[in-house]
């Protein structure tokens, strides 16, 4: 007995040792990337017939509703030098490079009637520039940039827009499904409805919530599965490819011990999240019963003749739930959440945050970034990896974005120390089984921060945006995720010698 409590004492003390040793490594096959978005990084936004989408018209609004009255017209000119992008992916050592395709520079209006040849041929060059590298071209169908023709329609909230999206993922898997085998579907559900149809902070700026986000949560879940669904019987056989979401994901945690603060954090993961994965990563698929409750309970109160949350049918249920080949995980930070019985004062009705009935808070004792929203949390990625290996059956999950944003400058201590932390979370993760096959870091390089333009940098690399020619710089953090990538391992205490870098001048 004494012997076996022994053993399992320096087993014990040996997994700590390992866990806390400033060098752990990456299991065998772990994948790393990085990723960008055709609107944040192409410009070329009226080039080579290239329509018109709802970023354009946004971005050419007056007066600006972007914080810096920039745009995505040039960018990081990726259109033209996509070329010099590829090189960076290489000297980082990627396996894969996540890029989106602009709906509109491949179908100007929207719609099939007219295929633009010069778009088609950007994208080829770029795939065939990645494969040429021994890098995996990670295609994203749609990330924001919806054609403008088509948001005339009423762009998500109409639901022809699953017809829509079908017929153009299906020009995509026509030319370039010979040579990409990964494949995500919807960049982010929750910041097209919520962000784009409940709020004003990103384009359309419908800002009908309560509603609008709801309708357009079922059009983009149906959307995405019928692209699965598209992708499974008639292209996978021939182009074995994988194909799934990224769904962006905040840990909220209670902000007390209370019974009503857990259950609170809870509802706000499931309004946040779970609308979104439970109907494709549950068992029983639909929306999370916590959603289905709030919103019909309060559409009652309010006079509602029923929920305005619109419902699944069987038949959609079925068709949705497991159309995912796996779980598209973009994190970046977490928040506090409380329930608070003044609420009903506190927001509008009906709303989305009134729907949740919480209160959302920060804690300041976390490290801030450069956008408002995002502080450094670790620990908050780790419950979050553990809860989705809980909820959904230990699925097969990618990082699909993850990183850190600064005002600006090439020694960037504050993004090592976040990528550091998240990646120490993930391996703790890993260690408790969590399924999770790869990484991506967001972003290859600094880009159009949506509302917020150029104001805040997420780039592993640099972008002059004052330069002609856009002038790409490796950050420290570059260095750092290329030591990662060569070793497979996270090494703590791994310092670049690099003079040029502590030498230039921050830009
Ligand atoms: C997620 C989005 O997919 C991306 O477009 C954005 O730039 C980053 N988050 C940082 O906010």
């Amino acid at each position: 007995m004494a012997r076996t409590l022994l053993v399992c004492f320096v087993l014990i003390s040996l997994e700590c040792i390992w866990c806390k040793s400033s060098i752990r490594r990456f299991p065998d096959g772990f994948q790393f990337g990085a990723s960008t978005a055709a609107y944040q990084v192409e410009g070329g936004w009226s080039e080579d017939g290239k329509g018109l989408s709802i970023w354009d018209v946004a971005t050419h609004m007056q007066p600006s509703p972007i914080k810096d009255g920039s745009s995505g017209d040039i960018a990081a000119n990726s259109y033209h030098l996509y070329k010099r992008d590829v090189e960076i992916a290489k000297e980082l050592g990627l396996d894969f490079y996540r890029f989106s395709v602009s709906w509109t520079r491949i179908l100007p209006n929207g719609l099939t009637n007219k295929i633009n040849k010069l778009g088609i041929a950007y994208y080829n060059g770029l795939i065939d520039e990645l494969l040429r590298n021994n890098i995996k071209p990670f295609l994203t169908i749609y990330h924001w940039d919806l054609p403008y023709e088509l948001q005339k329609l009423g762009g998500w909230v109409n639901p022809l827009v699953t017809e829509w999206f079908v017929d153009y993922a299906k020009v995509l898997f026509d030319n370039f499904g010979d040579r990409v085998q990964l494949w995500v579907t919807i960049n982010e559900p929750k910041q097209i409805c919520y962000e784009g149809y409940g709020d004003v902070s990103k384009a359309p700026f419908i800002n009908a919530t309560g509603i609008g986000e709801y309708i357009c949560a079922k059009n983009v879940l149906l959307a995405h599965a019928k692209v699965y669904h598209l992708y499974n019987d008639h292209y996978r056989q021939l182009q074995n490819g994988s194909i799934g979401i990224s769904i962006s994901c905040t840990w909220f945690d209670p902000a007390s011990d209370t019974f009503d603060d857990q259950q609170g954090a809870r509802d706000a993961r499931r309004f946040d999240w779970g609308i979104y994965a439970h109907p494709i990563f549950s068992k029983d698929g639909d929306f999370p019963i916590e959603v289905k409750r709030n919103i019909a309970y309060k559409s009652a109160e309010q006079g509602y003749s029923k929920s305005r949350l619109p419902v699944l049918s069987n038949s959609e249920i079925t068709f949705i739930r497991g159309s995912s080949d796996f779980f598209g995980v973009n994190t970046y930070t977490s928040k506090l959440a409380y329930r608070d019985a003044s609420l009903d004062e506190m927001y509008p009705a009906p709303s989305y945050s009134d729907d949740i009935g919480v209160v959302i808070t920060k804690d300041p004792s976390w490290p801030q970034g450069q956008s408002n929203w995002l502080q450094e949390v670790p620990w908050g990625f780790y419950k979050l990896l553990m809860e989705i290996k809980d909820l959904y059956e230990n699925p097969l999950v990618f990082i699909t974005e993850n990183g850190w944003s600064t005002a600006g400058g090439l020694l960037d201590d504050d993004r090592v120390r976040y990528y550091r932390n998240y990646l120490t979370a993930l391996l703790d993760a890993l260690n408790q089984g969590c399924n999770v096959k790869g990484y991506t870091a967001w972003s290859l390089i600094d880009n159009f921060e949506w509302k917020q333009g150029y104001t805040e940098k997420f780039g592993l690399y640099q972008v002059d945006f004052t330069s002609p020619d856009l002038t790409r710089r490796p950050r420290k953090s570059a260095y750092i995720y290329k030591e990662i990538i060569r070793s497979k391992q996270l090494d703590l205490n791994f310092e670049p010698a690099l003079e040029e870098v502590y030498e230039s001048p921050d830009v």
